[in-house]
């Protein structure tokens, strides 16, 4: 009947949006759901960055404002990278986006085509492998292993680039995985880079500030060599608690930040004012609220490790960053799937099994801890009983 662009009946979509669907519909039943599945911090948005919101609206700033955003939220995010990785950044390169998705929308956009390769993390967001595979161009994933605690290797991507590969996509910290790769790792890569000099690289940096134990974040923007080629994306949406806010950034090389504003022009003209004023006050506000956030997501962590690997079937590492564990349910011996629906059903503990995450993520489901302690503690006791039925 429609004459629809056959391209979209190749995008994918995010199955963690339908857990949540479903637990929400059987909460609205009177079930008791405890929620393991959403990727989002169960924290508050920090009162002082509301406060600038409300501020600015008060203060007038109703309008559009540049497609690329406003240049005191630029020159914010720029300071912000020269704390964080010690780097110097030209706000004339930094794009405000809505969230941290669009960058990743544009950029596989840019370098996506019939007979072009996108290399992915895979267990990686379900939006790389879905976006490449709507524009044609063909998914080669990046497997990350149990055995190296979910960390992609620089020969490993390496040992993938063809004349035909456009973009590597990689996450450090990863969703849904948690794994986080060393500095060491990170070098070596960008070494072998500097070989292929026609393939871009999308580093997805939205949980950098979400490491735990010594581990230190390695920026990708600190390697000059790749910079005329490198899109670093990030965002306020997990380290400030502000996923519905819909704000993030992006740093382009000088030849494709005119790309990345245009695609904004054509798509959502700019992100809303208020927003990018709260965006500032993050940045150059007090940052207690991050490290409490964190110290509370690495108890957390500690305690969900240790609960799950006591679970019979159950296997897991312990995730260097983000807030997710990754444990290998191979043991049960259910799939990921029916494992995942059991427990939600029976048990009222919502995850996501670690095949809505891609190829290889079958044997493995996604606790997300973004949930208390006596949460997290009660949802393992109700697996306990599950699994022991
Ligand atoms: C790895 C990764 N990148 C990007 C995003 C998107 O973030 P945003 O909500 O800011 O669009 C997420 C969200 O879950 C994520 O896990």
């Amino acid at each position: 009947m429609h004459q629809l662009a056959p391209n979209l009946q190749r995008l994918g979509t995010e199955t963690a949006f339908e857990v949540l669907a479903r637990a929400a519909e059987l909460e609205r039943q009177g079930k008791s759901i405890i929620n393991l599945g959403i990727g989002q911090p169960d924290f508050k948005t920090p009162a002082h960055i509301v406060e600038a919101a409300v501020k600015a609206l008060r203060d007038g700033h109703h309008g559009y404002t540049p497609a690329q955003g406003i240049l005191p939220l630029r020159e914010a995010v720029t300071k912000d990278l020269a704390r964080r990785h010690g780097v110097e950044v030209d706000p004339g390169n930094v794009v405000i986006m809505p969230g941290g998705k669009p960058t990743m929308f544009f950029a596989i956009l840019m370098f996506g085509q019939p007979g072009a390769e996108i290399m992915y993390p895979d267990p990686g967001f379900p939006i790389y492998r879905s976006m490449i595979q709507f524009t044609g161009a063909k998914p080669v994933p990046i497997a990350l292993t149990e055995a190296n605690a979910f960390a992609f290797t620089a020969d490993q991507v390496l040992a993938q680039i063809t004349p035909r590969t456009s973009l590597i996509v990689l996450n450090s910290p990863n969703n849904p995985c948690g794994g986080a790769v060393p500095a060491e790792e990170v070098k070596r890569l960008i070494a072998g880079l500097e070989r292929h000099p026609q393939v871009a690289i999308l580093s997805d940096e939205i949980y950098s500030q979400m490491l735990y134990g010594q581990r230190q974040h390695e920026s990708f923007l600190r390697h000059p060599a790749i910079c005329d080629r490198l899109i670093v994306l990030d965002g306020w949406s997990k380290t400030y608690a502000m996923t519905g806010w819909r704000l993030g950034f992006s740093v382009w090389p000088k030849a494709l930040v005119e790309h990345a504003v245009r695609l904004a022009v054509n798509c959502h003209s700019c992100v809303n004012a208020p927003t990018q004023y709260a965006g500032i006050a993050a940045l150059e506000g007090p940052q207690g609220a991050v490290d409490t956030m964190m110290r509370a997501f690495d108890e957390r962590r500690r305690v969900i490790v240790g609960l799950l690997n006591q679970l019979p079937g159950f296997r897991c590492v312990d995730p260097g960053g983000a807030f997710y564990a990754f444990p290998n349910v191979t043991g049960t011996g259910m799939s990921a799937r029916e494992l995942q629906n059991k427990m939600l059903e029976t048990a009222g503990v919502a995850t996501v099994a670690g095949t809505s995450f891609g190829i290889h993520g079958e044997g493995y489901i996604r606790f997300s801890y973004a949930n208390s302690v006596a949460n997290i503690r009660e949802a393992i006791k109700r697996l306990a009983a599950l699994l022991r039925d």
